[in-house]
């Protein structure tokens, strides 16, 4: 019955799983879903990156494309509760619309989860 019993050593690994999980599970994608504003406007502006301008009006942004809807517009539609359907929009935009022109950023690893993230902070900047 020292420190070195087996069973007792099963528990304290269990005990350990169940911590590591417990912490990959809230503290991680939590921190990761705050995103970075700074980073979300260059990447939806720049070209090699979500280029997202090539479709959508964006302010500050000489001759955006109007193909896509104003996303200004759109996101005064979107309340934070709705952060996961916008970040749906960005991975994949089959979802609400199979027939869409919209690349899909997340699916095809255009764009990294921790991208999306600073997006989706970006975009919710614009909310009036
Ligand atoms: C090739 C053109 C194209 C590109 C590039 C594009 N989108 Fe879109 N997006 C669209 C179209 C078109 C729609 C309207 C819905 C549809 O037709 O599927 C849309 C819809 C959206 C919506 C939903 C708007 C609403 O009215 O609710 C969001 C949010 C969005 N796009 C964000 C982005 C972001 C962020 C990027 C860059 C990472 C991007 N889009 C790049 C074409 C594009």
């Amino acid at each position: 019955m020292g420190i070195f019993d087996p069973i007792d050593l099963k528990g304290k690994l269990t005990l350990w799983a169940g911590a590591v999980a417990f912490l990959m599970i809230t503290v991680i994608p939590a921190s990761s879903s705050a995103g970075n504003v700074e980073q979300g406007e260059k990447i939806a502006t720049t070209r090699k990156l979500g280029n997202c301008v090539a479709c959508h009006y964006l302010p500050n942004v000489e001759s955006p494309g109007d193909i896509g809807p104003n996303l200004v517009e759109a996101m005064q539609e979107y309340t934070m509760a709705d952060r996961d359907d916008v970040a749906q929009w960005i991975r994949d935009a089959r979802e609400f619309n199979p027939g869409t022109i919209m690349p899909p950023f997340g699916t095809n690893k255009i764009l990294t989860p921790e991208q999306i993230d600073d997006l989706v902070a970006y975009l919710y900047t614009l909310k009036k």
